[in-house]
């Protein structure tokens, strides 16, 4: 198929170019190489046989040369993190907002009907706690006053009572908490209102937190396996924030190109959503301990620091992801945290 990659120059969009490639798509990339992401200026050299136009999704020209005889979509290009300002606000409805509506405008015009788009488990919020009296429920953010004491798990916000581990599925109802949540969470309305007028057929992937080989580094939006892996190095111990038993489900960036391409291919109707994770979730306390292992650094300290817009707990249910896309992971743990300590420092 002749697939148009946005954002194929980042360090998802490398790994989703590599695994086209492998199943012998023809790829054309749009990438803008911004300067907050690509910061050392350099041009990124495609592979051989991959085209590279530079350019946003923004620019209605530049979709336009980008979508001429395309037949699908993956759509990467997106300003990513958390959105640490309130200032950063315009620029996420502006990139991916308004770029995502520039693009789908263009595949209108270009009779491009397949799309699948990166979208985040940040959309759920705070995600699902199972309360003992009340099943499933949601908990509300966490006050500040609880976090200085200590207090870090969310209550049940009926009872009070402790939550216990609930997987988040696709049909939970959407919560953002910052800018960035908010405009995967438009991206995914969006898409959908193309796809009800065009005939398309949208896969939006729910990614959990991705690592891997050419994660970014110590940026503000660097991951925390990417700033424990930084720490390691410089022969500091990681510094784990709470008391370490926030749980996450970290997804090898491999897994994750794997998903993204299997939905590529495979979703040619409707609108359909994915959580991507491992289906394993683990507590960031032995996430840094398995990179302080694999590094032979200095044992992780645990500060109880907290950030008042982090969620406790979120994770995904991927079921479906294997049930309808015929999905697995293939990265075991262990041995993808040691591949990502092992790796070249960039
Ligand atoms: C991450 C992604 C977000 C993605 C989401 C999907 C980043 C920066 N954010 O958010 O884009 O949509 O997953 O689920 O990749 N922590 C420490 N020490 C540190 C830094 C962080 O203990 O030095 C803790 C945080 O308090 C938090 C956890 O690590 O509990 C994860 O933080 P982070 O990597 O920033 O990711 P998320 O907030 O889960």
């Amino acid at each position: 198929m002749r697939v148009l990659l946005t954002g194929g120059a980042g360090f998802i969009g490398q790994h989703v170019l590599a695994r086209l490639l492998q199943r012998g798509h023809e790829v054309r990339v749009l990438d803008s190489l911004r300067p907050d992401v690509h910061r050392d200026g350099r041009d990124w050299a495609p592979p051989p046989g991959v085209e590279l136009q530079r350019g946003d999704v923004r620019d209605a020209r530049a979709c336009d040369a980008a979508l001429a005889g395309v037949e699908a979509v993956v759509h990467l290009a997106a300003k990513v993190g958390l959105g640490v300002d309130i200032a950063d606000m315009p620029d996420y409805a502006s990139s991916n907002d308004a770029g995502t509506g520039e693009l789908l405008a263009g595949m209108a015009r270009h009779g491009v009907s397949r799309l699948t788009i990166a979208s985040s488990m940040v959309v759920y919020g705070e995600g699902l706690g199972l309360c003992p009296e009340h099943g499933a429920v949601s908990p509300g953010p966490r006050l500040e006053a609880s976090l200085a004491a200590g207090d870090f798990e969310p209550p049940c916000p009926i009872c009070g009572q402790r939550l216990g581990t609930a997987l988040v599925g696709e049909s939970v109802a959407l919560d953002p908490r910052n800018a960035y949540a908010t405009s995967k969470m438009a991206q995914e309305f969006y898409a959908a209102n193309w796809a009800r007028v065009v005939g398309g057929s949208v896969a939006a992937m729910r990614y959990h937190n991705v690592y891997g080989p050419g994660m970014p580094r110590d940026t503000p939006y660097a991951g925390v396996a990417a700033i424990f892996t930084s720490a390691l190095r410089a022969g500091q111990a990681p510094r784990v924030f709470e008391d370490g038993g926030q749980r996450r489900d970290f997804v090898h960036v491999r897994d994750i190109a794997s998903a993204t391409v299997a939905a590529c291919e495979q979703v040619t109707e409707g609108v359909r959503a994915f959580n991507v994770g491992s289906g394993t979730p683990r507590s960031v306390g032995e996430m840094a301990r398995a990179l302080a292992l694999a590094l032979d650094g200095p044992a992780p300290v645990v500060t109880g620091q907290y950030r008042l817009g982090d969620v406790r707990h979120i994770t995904a249910d991927s079921a479906k992801l294997r049930r309808e896309l015929g999905w697995e992971p293939s990265v075991d743990f262990t041995e993808g945290m040691t591949e990502l300590a092992r790796q070249p420092a960039g």
